[in-house]
């Protein structure tokens, strides 16, 4: 059977709480300090994932665990010692390619150090990301009933390796785009060399909230650890897909903006009877917050790659190209992976919360 392993970490304090529940109520400073002397270790044994064909993978989820803004701030050299450490782990269990999860995947250079260092050939899973990213905005755009060609999209995060490619194949869909990250020249730059794609009237933004309020769709793909968007930035019936781990938009959203649709992009359902075991507990079943059956798609590009025996470098760094994105979607599709339900605020959201945000967002827009 084909092996892999995948590098976890808490991307938020509650992570933290699902991972060690011993964690629960201890504060934020004694936390990270924890995390800062706590070793590379094996969390998560996965089993049971089957394509329908009856190829069946195994793999682990060896954790690195770090908070993100520990993985930006201490010494790179440090961050990358701990990321090969969970990766050596997952090579002694036997696995045969690893795949980088959240900022494991950013730190540095997008995986490019981590790959040329490392016992296992690496993907850091964004080509399945943008797939799926593309997939929920339009479906979520298509449930609001969003008019796509008189829209305008505001991708926040623009210049990353996510937000370029989602930017590139949502172009063509919509009637404006918003370019959208702190660097106006990387900006200014991915504007010429995408050119004739970008529909016209097409603009950069350094600054998050302008463009969203302009924004009657937007994505989020940004190494930002801080929440970027704010209620009262939002158009009436926005939606906003979030691919951002940690997230860019607080519960504040959900509790002050009824008419607006967020979605969690990044989540596929896996096929077969997926079990991930907790390895420190066995038996505990061990909990991301996504729902059962349901992974992040950077993850199922991990699985994907496995099932396939495609044990190569597969997705690393910026200026990903479609190419890739298309062939992932193709392998993803014939092992069984799909898009999963919508998702927001660890819930998922119903036909009826959609027809309950298209009236809130009806009104407000009559109110006006
Ligand atoms: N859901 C999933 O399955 C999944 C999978 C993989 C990754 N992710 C998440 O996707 C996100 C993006 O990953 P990536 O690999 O594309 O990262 P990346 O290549 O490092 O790109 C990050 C982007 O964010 C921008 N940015 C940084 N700070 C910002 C701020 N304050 N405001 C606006 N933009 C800002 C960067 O701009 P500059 O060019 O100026 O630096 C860049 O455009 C991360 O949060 C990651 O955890 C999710």
């Amino acid at each position: 059977m084909n092996k892999f392993c995948f590098v976890i970490h808490p991307t938020s304090i509650e992570d933290v709480a699902r991972y060690e529940p011993g964690a629960v109520g201890k504060g934020l400073p004694l936390i990270r300090k924890i995390l800062e002397w706590m070793p590379a270790y094996t969390a998560c044994h996965v089993t049971g994932v089957r394509a329908p064909d009856g190829r069946e993978i195994e793999g682990w989820f060896v954790a690195a665990p770090l908070l993100p803004e520990q993985m930006l701030s201490l010494p790179r050299e440090e961050v990358f010692a701990r990321i090969l450490r969970a990766i050596e782990l997952g090579a002694e269990l036997g696995a045969q390619i690893v795949g980088l999860g959240a900022f494991s995947g950013i730190v540095g250079d997008g995986g490019v150090t981590i790959a040329q260092r490392s016992p296992l050939p690496v993907t850091t899973g964004n080509a399945l990301t943008i797939a799926a990213g593309v997939q929920s905005l339009l479906r979520g755009a298509q449930a609001m009933q969003v008019d796509l060609a008189q829209a305008t999209l505001a991708v926040v995060g623009a210049t990353g390796s996510i937000g370029s490619a989602c930017l590139e194949l949502l172009a063509p869909h919509v009637g404006r785009v918003l370019l959208v990250a702190p660097n106006l020249t990387r900006l200014q730059t991915l504007q010429a060399q995408l050119g004739p794609i970008l529909p016209p009237n097409s603009a950069c933004f350094t600054d998050v909230h302008a463009a969203v309020r302009e924004a009657d769709v937007i994505l989020t793909a940004t190494s930002s650890t801080r929440e970027l968007i704010e209620p009262e930035d939002l158009r009436p019936g926005a939606v906003v897909c979030e691919l951002s781990l940690p997230h860019n938009l607080g519960r504040r959203i959900a509790e002050l903006r009824p008419d607006v649709l967020v979605i969690e992009g990044g989540v596929m359902r896996m096929p077969g009877t997926p079990r991930w075991e907790r390895v420190r507990e066995p038996g505990r079943l061990f909990d991301l917050g996504l729902g059962e059956g349901l992974a992040l798609a950077c993850m199922s590009e991990t699985m994907v790659l496995t099932m396939e025996g495609r044990f190569e470098h597969y997705t690393l760094g910026r200026g990903i190209s479609l190419a890739r994105v298309r062939e992932i979607s193709t392998l993803a599709e014939r092992c069984g992976f799909v898009l999963g339900g919508m998702r927001a605020f660890d819930q998922p959201v119903t036909q009826a919360d959609i027809d309950r945000k298209r009236s809130a967002a009806e009104a407000l827009r009559t109110a006006v």
